[in-house]
């Protein structure tokens, strides 16, 4: 059972990925995808392609991949989590996969940083050798390139090796990788063309990615990403779970016994279809949008310690128009101006 203390005070988070198990709405579909994809790594199947969630921002794409992460950790799968920034966006594929990936990777796996930072070692003496890119365009020099992978792959292969302790491949999460893609698209197939190689060395490292933008699908290395559209949550019954789960939870935890009033989770529901809908331009709900406005709902209960949570024209309305982004919050003020009472 969730200990008081590290539960949070709102179980309504709407600003970061949920990594509470037990605030996760299950997403069937999604995760039946997911769990495959696991069936088959710890199949040691070497068919296995990599996964890669596409689909716009605040769908929940972080959140499975947290899911995903604990999953892997159940079953001792050695993992990495990178996530890119606005800062990553301009790097060469040669640092981002050196500097960022393959450093941020040695962070967390502890004791095989000296194994990785071999690898890492071999990317910058590459690169020191003039394995750089000509012009501007990010294209890298065919030789330099034939040496940097003739002397990664056995350097890369012994490490893979001495990870994966019982033989799984190490799963290595990448975020957020529209930060490149959007940015730099010239370097995409160059970057995707290191990926495929550590992909292809043994099968020794499987990548899951997650992002708003699909890769040019022409590159040869789509073919290895098996990929996952992450939509808003498409059942009626994920929809009332997003709004009374949390709080029953919440209840669970701190022995109080709070409702969620029966019109506002409808009004919730119905305004969250209708701007995923109007916005989105998809049939379902919005997971964050619900969380967004639960937890304005709920911080008004407990502030004016009432045991029903109520959206009231004023909470709702409030919310709405703090929402930082722009389409949102306009359909929002407007649905919510037509349907509160
Ligand atoms: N499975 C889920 N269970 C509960 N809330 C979710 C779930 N998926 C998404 N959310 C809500 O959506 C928000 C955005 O999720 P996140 O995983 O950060 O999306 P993305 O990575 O696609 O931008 C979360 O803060 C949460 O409010
Ligand atoms: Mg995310």
């Amino acid at each position: 059972m969730a200990q008081k203390t590290d539960f949070p005070l709102n179980p309504y988070i709407w600003s970061e990925p949920i990594v509470n198990e037990r605030l996760f709405i299950n997403r069937t579909w999604e995760l039946s995808k997911i769990d495959g994809f696991l069936e088959r790594l710890l199949a040691h199947d070497k068919t296995l392609l990599s996964l890669f969630l596409i689909g716009p921002r605040k769908r929940g794409k972080t959140t499975l991949l947290q899911t995903t992460m604990r999953r892997l950790a159940e079953k001792g799968i050695p993992y990495a989590y990178v996530t890119l920034t606005r800062d990553h966006a301009f790097l060469s594929p040669y640092e981002l996969v050196g500097d960022v990936f393959l450093k941020q990777t040695m962070i967390q796996f502890g004791i095989w940083k000296r194994y990785l930072y071999k690898i890492w070692d071999t990317l910058r003496r590459v690169k020191k050798a003039g394995g750089g890119f000509s012009g501007s365009g990010g294209e890298i020099e065919v030789e330099a390139k034939q040496k940097l992978l003739d002397d990664f792959s056995p350097r890369f292969r012994h490490v893979a090796k001495k990870i994966g302790g019982k033989g799984y491949p190490v799963v290595i999460f990448l975020d957020e990788i529209q930060y490149y893609q959007d940015n730099q698209p010239q370097s995409v197939p160059i970057l995707l063309s290191f990926l495929r190689t550590l992909i292809e060395v043994e099968r020794s490292f499987i990548f899951v990615m997650a992002g708003t933008s699909d890769f040019i699908n022409s590159e040869p290395i789509a073919s290895n990403f098996q990929r996952l559209p992450v939509g808003p949550y498409d059942q009626d019954e994920d929809a009332e779970e997003a709004v009374e789960k949390p709080l029953e939870v919440y209840n669970e935890v701190n022995g109080t016994k709070i409702k969620f009033d029966s019109v506002s989770k409808k009004v919730i529901i119905e305004s969250v279809k209708s701007v995923t809908d109007e916005v989105d331009k998809s049939d379902g709900y919005n997971p964050f949008l619900i969380n967004y406005l639960c937890h304005h709902a709920f911080d008004d209960c407990i502030k004016k310690k009432k045991k029903t949570v109520v959206l009231t024209r004023e909470n709702a309305l409030h919310a709405a128009s703090n929402l930082q982004i722009e389409e949102y919050r306009i359909a929002l003020i407007k649905k919510l101006s037509e349907s509160m009472p």
